[in-house]
């Protein structure tokens, strides 16, 4: 086979491979979930570690929502480029804590989402109401777009 030939079919065959090779969700970027509440995920270091802000658009208290900070931890093993993840969000407005775990998947429009599950865990004054601290749900996360 002549040499331009061989570089051609090589080059066919990258450009193929790459085509097919699947989207993969990187949660890098500004996020709307199902209640209006928007989050920003700044840069995903090398061991996983992420931070960023999340703006509720609900609270369980009568107090003014503010921009609170999110701390988080991205699993990068096995994960065939849609992984799980969690992360704390330390309210900034209240004495609660949010955790929420999760995963990135990438649908079948192509479109990347988070789908989640949370506990809010809500400040006791006695050990008494413990059995009412803990508040659970989901929230679905897509792209703001921009
Ligand atoms: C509080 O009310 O004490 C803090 C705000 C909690 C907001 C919750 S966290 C789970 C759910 N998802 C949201 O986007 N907001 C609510």
């Amino acid at each position: 086979m002549e040499q331009a030939t061989v570089f051609l079919l090589v080059l066919t065959l990258a450009l193929g491979a790459h085509g097919l090779s699947p989207k993969k969700c990187s949660l890098m970027g500004e996020w709307i979930n199902d209640l209006g509440s928007t989050m920003k995920i700044l840069a995903v270091n090398g061991n996983g570690d992420f931070s960023g802000t999340y703006l509720t658009a609900v609270t369980a208290t009568t107090n003014e929502i503010k921009e609170s900070p999110l701390q988080g931890s991205l699993q990068r093993k096995n994960q065939k480029g849609q992984p799980t993840f969690g992360f704390t969000v330390n309210w900034t407005f209240s004495d609660s804590v949010t955790v929420f775990t999760g995963q990135c998947f990438v649908d079948k429009n192509g479109k990347e989402v988070l789908k989640t599950m949370w506990l809010l865990r809500s400040h006791m004054d006695s050990i008494e109401n413990d059995w009412k601290a803990t508040r659970v749900g989901i929230n679905i996360f897509t792209r703001v777009p921009s």
